[in-house]
């Protein structure tokens, strides 16, 4: 008899029997195999929030375009129908539907980095002219409004989120009282990168729009791990990654632009249109968007409620076994619905954070992410598709040892 399809399997389980820890976590690890992906043998690999592994699928695909691209190369590149251009037009319908909006209000980037990047640029911001932010951002979202700060005489104001900061409505309290008469631009993280915390992007970006500010979302840790819904999230823009949870090829991203902002929100490579290769785009990763949108529809294919499920059933039964061990401070919000599949634990300044990432590497084949140091002492966790329960017990377990060590010298 042969495997079931992962819908087929799905829908035997039955949703209400993948609820919670009751889910066997290693069903999308049985859907969607280990051997999808190129990890070298016994590797465990938890950092998909700093970049995310291509399934072999998404590579085959990628280079298959590339393949066909470079048989006839003019063509392949400007032609229209049937071309290889053709298939990286069609990634951006499908982003779309991944991100419930419309293909007129995505355009594909190289990262988000690369749209933050543009919205920022393209608003004309005069000096005086204040941007709303936190100190949780990553540099992907921040670089383009301190550029602004220092050639254009933008200011910046930043409220501060302490790592166990857990109260969703003080900080969004902490944001209306933060914007003043000159705030242009609230930007921030969906999910930050620093605690994995889920921003209450919703009422943020009601009260931005409220006082007729912008609000610009970084969705670099978010789209692909969680669902995401942009029309629910009300932000005017929303830049993310192909290369983090969507397990897309490296240098690839999407960038939803609003249509009610698309007045405001301008930027100069699309001002030819938002199609992936116009006169204002110029030609781009022809391969790595055929790739994003077949890693796009693997995850579709899996179906994002279920990946959701999995990937916070791994975090939370990781939560759980820290804090029950007392590994350190686990940092992140409990399960419930602040968490996201990131999950950082905080450790004693005396830990040298670099030499635990190398023992827990060198020892056991465990890849974790180092904080930096500007947030906190500790390290980053995250749980994908490819993650099972018995690699989360492992790494529970390495961690163990590893800290004891650390302790003890
Ligand atoms: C919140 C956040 N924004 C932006 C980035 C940068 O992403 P990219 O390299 O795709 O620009 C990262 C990377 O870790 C991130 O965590």
């Amino acid at each position: 008899m042969s495997a079931p399809s992962r819908r087929e399997f799905f829908s035997t389980v039955g949703i209400s029997s993948l609820a919670g820890l009751g889910w066997p976590a290693h069903a999308i690890g049985w859907a969607e195999p280990p051997e999808q992906y190129l990890f070298k043998p016994g590797l465990l690999y938890f950092n998909t929030g700093s970049i995310g592994p291509c399934s072999r699928k998404v590579i085959e695909a990628t280079i298959r375009a590339w393949y066909e691209l470079e048989s006839e190369p003019l063509s392949m590149t400007y032609g229209k129908e049937g071309t290889t251009l053709a298939a990286a037009e069609a990634v951006r319908t499908k982003a779309a539907r991944f991100l419930g909006c419309s293909a007129d209000e995505i355009a594909i980037t190289r990262s988000t980095t690369d749209g933050i990047n543009a919205i920022a640029e393209s608003l004309n911001l005069r000096a005086g002219q204040r941007v709303l932010t936190t100190d949780q951002e990553h540099e992907g979202g921040s670089m383009a409004w301190q550029y602004l700060a220092k050639r254009r005489g933008v200011l910046i104001d930043t409220i501060k989120i302490a790592p166990a900061d857990l109260d969703a409505s003080a900080i969004v309290q902490r944001f209306a009282a933060a914007i003043t008469g000159d705030t242009a631009v609230v930007s921030v993280s969906h999910i930050l990168s620093s605690t994995g915390l889920r921003m209450p992007i919703p009422e943020i970006s009601a009260l931005a729009r409220s006082r007729g500010v912008l609000c610009v979302v970084d969705g670099a840790q978010a789209a692909g791990g969680v669902q995401v819904d942009v029309k629910a999230l009300g932000s005017d823009a929303y830049a993310t990654s192909g290369h983090k949870w969507l397990m897309a090829p490296k240098g690839t991203g999407i960038l939803y632009i609003s249509s009610n902002a698309a007045e405001r929100i301008a930027p100069m490579q699309f001002d030819d249109g938002r199609s992936f290769y116009n006169h204002s785009t110029g030609v781009g990763n022809i391969p790595g968007a055929v790739g994003l949108g077949v890693a796009i529809d693997t995850l579709q294919e899996l179906g994002m409620e279920n990946v959701e499920r999995h990937n916070l059933a791994l975090r939370n039964r990781l939560h759980d076994a820290l804090v029950q061990r007392r590994a350190g401070m686990v940092v992140s919000a409990p399960p419930g619905p602040l968490a996201t599949p990131l999950l950082t634990l905080m450790l004693p300044e005396a830990i040298s954070i670099q030499e635990l990432a190398n023992a827990l590497s060198d020892n056991h084949s465990v890849i974790v992410k180092t904080v930096p140091k500007r947030w906190l002492n500790g390290i980053r966790l995250s749980t994908h598709v490819f993650n099972t329960e018995q690699q989360v017990d492992a790494l529970v377990n390495a961690l163990e040892v590893e800290l004891a060590k650390a302790r003890s010298s």
